[in-house]
Parts: C-alpha cells; structure tokens; sequence
C-alpha cells in the first residue's frame, strides 16, 4: 500500500538531504529551493559549487548556464558580474524570474545555525582546477566556521583529496556514478575521504554491508519515491538525497512532518529558524496580512500514514482564500 509507513526499516532514522534543495519543486541551488528545504525541515542541503572566471565560488550545477538560466556558455568562462545578472528561476517558473545565481559565501553565512550543506566541489578533470575550487571551497567553509557541520563532497579524486588534506576535521566524501570499474570503497580509502555518496544504480547489498562493516557512512542519491525510499532503506543507508524532502521526511518520520503547504514560494521570509514551525507562523501571520503572489499551491493533507497534494495552477494571489493552512509549511 503506497501509504503504508509502518515497516520497520521506515521508521529507522536516516539523514534527508534536499539535493540541489527542494528541486523537485523550486528551481535547483537557488535561494528559493533552499528556503524551503529549511522550511520543510530537511536534515541538510546539498548543492554545487564552481568557480566563476574571475574566482567566485558560485553555486551552479551545470558546466552551462543554458538550461537554468537564461545566460550561455560555460559558468567558468563567465565572470560574477554577469553571473549575478542572470535570471535563475524563470526556467522552472516565470514567477520566480528574481532568482539569482548563489554565491557559496552567501549559502553559507544563512545556513550557520539553521541547517547544515553538504557542498559538492563540481569539478571534473582533475588537476590545477579542481584543486583551486577545492581550495576555495575549504576556505569559505573555514571563515563561516562551518568545518565541523559540512560535508564536501566530489567526483573528482583530486579535488577529494585536496578538501581532505586541507581539513581533516570536515567530513570529505567521494561521489561514485555506479558506473566504473573498481571499488568505491578502495578509492574512499586512498583519497582520504570519510563517506561515500553513491548514485542509487549502484546501489548493491554487498556494498552497503561492506560501507558499514568498514565505518563508511553511506549516502545515495536521488531517492525520489517511496518505493526507491523502502529500498535503500532496508540496505541501511546513512542518509539519502531528494529533490523532494517534504515527501522523504512523511515517508521517514511519519507524524512528525508538517505536510500542508505550498511547495515554493519566492517571497518565503529570509530569515527564521532552523525548523519550519517558526516560519510558519510567521508566514501565516503575513498571509493574513497582505496579498502574496506565489508560484504553486499545492493544497494537501495527511499526516503520516498517507500524504496527498492537488496542484493549483499559478500564480495565485493569496488574499480572500483559505491560505492558513497553505502559506509556509
Ligand atoms: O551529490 C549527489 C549528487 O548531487 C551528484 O550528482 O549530478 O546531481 O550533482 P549531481
Ligand atoms: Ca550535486
């Protein structure tokens, strides 16, 4: 049954991470995603770092701009100041046309104290560029006094094993696609990193035993539905990526989810507290106070054993309509 929650390895604890933040509902490593992976009470964010050509660390995901932005040609040839005037969320939805491209210093200055990142240093080829943006990474993570909080990932070995010499005391993992030869485990090991973040095909029982019995955390990404959810679960993951943190916390924690709201909203407070319930009540109050144009409602129902949402076109204009219930959280 597709509500059906009460399975044992459900109910067993495991980090929910909004990967590239709420993206399944906001556009991916903009300031939108992120507010409402918080809001929705996600354990922590991932996102992607890369240099910009004038040595920016921005948050960005593709190596070009093109599919989430209305910018081209690749971010690393493209200096902050033009980066900054790209428009990061009309792509997902026109509302949301004022998203910007992040900056890693940025993220990092809103997220200390309310929720913990895991900064993927996106970067592959090795050499002088990985190890520069892992640098730059580890440096930024150093000033927000972040070290102890962060996880820093990459696909890149080098950049793995630079961000692990530069800090011992953050937590280093390696990306593995599934795909290549070799043991993932093995190259954890002669990188330096702590934690292995592996694509979900290459999720196999005889890894996961193997991760566990050797003291390697494991992450796997991107668990999007309930049924992938029961399955990496019952392998014994240590945390799991989504695009969709509100429904991987329902389907993990039953009853202690809030699970009414909408999905993303641009003009989310900024600031708040590290769990959603202070925002709500804050945005509720707002609600009642103003007309908020949002992107998408989503109005739904249920608290644990089942969880449903009916979208209602966009844009919305908040005034006059039942929005209690449906602003924030
Ligand atoms: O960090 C997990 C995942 O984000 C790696 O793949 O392509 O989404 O950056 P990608
Ligand atoms: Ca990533």
């Amino acid at each position: 049954m597709a509500g059906d929650v009460e399975g044992p390895a459900m109910r067993r604890h495991v980090e929910v991470i909004a990967h590239r933040g709420a993206s399944a509902t906001c556009p991916e490593n903009t300031w939108a995603a992120f507010r409402r992976a918080a809001e929705v009470g996600a354990d922590r964010i991932e996102l992607d770092a890369q240099l910009s050509r004038d040595g920016a660390v921005v948050v960005f995901h593709d190596s070009e701009l093109d599919r989430t932005t209305d910018g081209s040609g690749p971010v690393t040839g493209t200096d902050l100041v033009d980066l900054s005037e790209l428009d990061a969320g009309s792509w997902f939805s026109s509302e949301l046309a004022d998203e910007r491209i992040p900056l890693l210093d940025e993220v990092l200055a809103w997220s200390v104290g309310r929720i913990p990142l895991n900064v993927e240093v996106k970067i592959e080829g090795g050499g002088e560029p990985a190890t520069s943006l892992a640098r730059a990474v580890i440096e930024l993570i150093r000033r927000h006094g972040a070290a102890r909080t962060t996880v820093v990932s990459s696909f890149d070995p080098v950049a793995v094993a630079e961000a692990a010499r530069l800090c011992p005391e953050c937590e280093v993992a390696l990306l593995w696609d599934g795909r290549g030869d070799g043991d993932p485990l093995e190259r954890v090991r002669s990188t330096g990193a702590t934690a292995l973040h592996l694509a979900l095909r290459g999720l196999t029982g005889e890894l996961a035993g193997r991760a566990r019995d050797q003291g390697v955390p494991l992450r796997v990404y991107t668990v999007n539905t309930e049924e992938e959810m029961r399955r990496v679960l019952d392998l014994g993951v240590a945390g799991v990526f989504t695009d969709r943190p509100a429904e991987a916390l329902a389907w993990t924690r039953p009853g202690q989810v809030p699970s009414w709201g909408h999905f993303c909203n641009p003009h989310a407070p900024v600031g708040g507290s590290p769990r959603g319930h202070d925002l709500y009540s804050r945005s509720r109050s707002r609600s009642r106070s103003r007309s908020r144009k949002i992107s998408e409602v989503f109005w739904g129902g249920g608290s644990g054993e089942e969880l449903f949402f009916r979208k209602v076109p966009s844009p919305r204009t908040l005034a006059g309509r039942p929005v209690t219930r449906n602003a924030g959280i």
